[in-house]
């Protein structure tokens, strides 16, 4: 049976209603499909937008393009979901206008109704975000982008753009995008984090209308291998204290670890006005190829008190010519982000929200206490869908080792994955090389690494998808997100040695429902 989907008019030169049909009973089901990674139902999605929380659901806007699996004339995509683990898909939310194409920002409750566009009853949700202007841009001109709001009065379901758009004006800078809004306490205003070619830009408003320049941050700070975007900045608790820094998130395209697309951060001070690092050094916050344009959602209730993130699991790199069907893109696992301290030094983890417990399918369990591997590779086949599931494992070096450890995840095909830690060279690593189809981009490169040193245990937390794979080391110590696309699924599930003794320890595979 088939159903069809009518795009509406998504921009002004595209008028025509275009139709796309979707067989129903292969909802979500065709090749390289995430099965519980949030993805668009057809059409290109980019970066995640305008995350915020509020009366019990969890918005998630994106980058969106209807009318292609390409990118395109920019909208705000919409979904939302009261777990963060199922997604109700919601009709698009901002179209372009004449002003521009709706890029990458943030949303916010405005509590106080400092804006004026709800009453304190019903409080606002303000978007703000880059307006592009194409027709500026072919003309050469630098002030292209610039910032526009937009509100909604019932939960997000409309949205309304503000008249007096665009409210904040480029000074003449070509990259020039991507706001963050926040509400600063301390200085009862609001602040605005936004890209400025090479490093970010600080401002402060009363309203979110009217915007002044406070501060700019990062022309010697970081990684500068490429432009700076979507930037973020939140206060983060200190475990086991209680005093907190300023954690900022800056993406970088290209310019990432392993090439392209990535995200590094810093850790610091601001008092409303200037942020103060702690140190200018580069800190990557998930090594893989394909978590980019990550950011965090606004108004988490104090009672959860958690910072939340979600990445675009692609890299600009190859986004556009990854060989799945309708769609293209899907985001990371949504993630909390918290913070530590250890011997002076900030460092930010990473790890799965709670929430995908959920997704634990019962009495599909594989439970293996210890496993003893040595140079031979141990193979066992897996009877669940090792395509959708989620492995702990943990690997004991029996004596001093000169090799790799690790898994590999195998198919039909004998296409592998390789997910392991290289004792000579202290790296972690995903090998994705023979994992399949690989020829529709020279840059879809196969192998990640990461430095990282192995006292005598070192534990992943492994979410497999259709096509992605996520790990967690040490509990959040490292992460690494890769996208893949095998022929068939993954079925086969190898842990392996080449380079000594090593133990695998409570070794846990389950599978998870799919959430579509
Ligand atoms: C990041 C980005 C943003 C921009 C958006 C356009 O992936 O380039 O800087 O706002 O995508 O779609």
């Amino acid at each position: 049976m088939l159903f069809s989907v009518f795009i509406g008019c998504s921009s002004r030169t595209e008028k025509k209603k275009k139709e796309i049909s979707v067989a129903r009973e292969n909802y979500y089901q065709e090749k390289y499909r995430p099965q519980y990674h949030f993805s668009p139902e057809f059409g290109w999605m980019n970066d995640p937008n305008g995350m915020v929380y509020y009366q019990g659901e969890y918005h998630l806007f994106y980058q969106y393009y209807p009318d292609s699996t390409v990118w395109g004339p920019m909208h705000w995509g919409h979904a939302v979901s009261t777990d963060l683990v199922h997604w109700e898909h919601l009709p698009i939310a901002l179209y372009p206008d004449s002003i521009g194409y709706i890029f990458s920002g943030s949303a916010v409750v405005d509590w106080k109704n400092t804006s004026g566009f709800g009453t304190s009853e019903n409080p606002p949700l303000v978007a703000v975000f880059t307006y592009h202007n194409m027709e500026l841009e072919k003309k050469g001109r630098n002030d292209t982008e610039n910032q526009g709001i937009a509100y909604s009065t019932d939960k997000g379901r409309t949205w309304i753009k503000y008249k007096g758009n665009p409210v904040l004006l480029n000074p003449g800078i070509k990259d020039f995008r991507d706001p963050k809004v926040f509400w600063n306490e301390s200085t009862r205003h609001w602040n605005l984090i936004l890209s400025a070619h090479d490093q970010v830009k600080l401002y402060s408003s009363p309203n979110l209308k009217d915007w002044e320049y406070e501060s700019s941050f990062g022309a010697d700070a970081g990684a500068h291998g490429g432009v700076w975007e979507c930037p973020d900045l939140f206060p983060l608790k200190m475990e086991g204290t209680d005093q907190h820094k300023w954690v900022m998130i800056v993406n970088i395209n290209p310019g990432g670890p392993n090439g392209g697309s990535g995200t590094q951060y810093f850790v610091g001070d601001f008092d409303g006005h200037q942020f103060t690092p702690v140190s200018k050094d580069i800190n990557w916050l998930d090594w893989g190829h394909d978590n980019y344009a990550g950011v965090t959602w606004s108004d988490i209730p104090e009672k959860d008190g958690r910072r939340l993130f979600i990445g675009w699991m692609s890299n600009w790199n190859y986004a556009q010519v990854v060989p799945t069907t309708i769609w293209r893109s899907a985001m990371t696992i949504p993630r909390e982000i918290t913070l530590k301290q250890e011997n002076g030094n900030y460092k930010v983890q990473l790890n799965p929200v709670k929430e995908l417990l959920k997704l634990r399918m019962p009495n599909t369990e594989i439970n293996i206490t210890d496993l003893s591997v040595s140079n031979t590779k141990l193979i066992r086949t897996v009877p669940l869908r090792l395509a959708c599931s989620e492995i702990i494992i943990q690997f004991q070096a029996e004596d001093k080792l000169s090799g790799e450890f690790g898994l590999i995840l195998s198919n039909r095909q004998n296409e592998l994955l390789r997910i392991g830690y290289s004792d000579t060279d202290n790296k972690l690593f995903v090998d994705r090389e023979k994992a399949g189809s690989n020829e529709f981009s020279p840059k879809f490169e196969g192998l990640a690494t990461a430095p990282y040193n192995i006292e005598k245990y070192v534990k992943f937390h492994i979410y497999i998808d259709v096509s992605s794979i996520e790990i967690f080391v040490d509990n959040g110590e490292l992460v690494m997100s890769e996208t893949y696309f095998m022929s068939s699924e993954v079925n086969k599930l190898h842990i392996f040695s080449d380079g000594g003794n090593i133990k695998a320890k409570n070794v846990i595979v389950r599978e998870l429902k799919s959430i579509w």
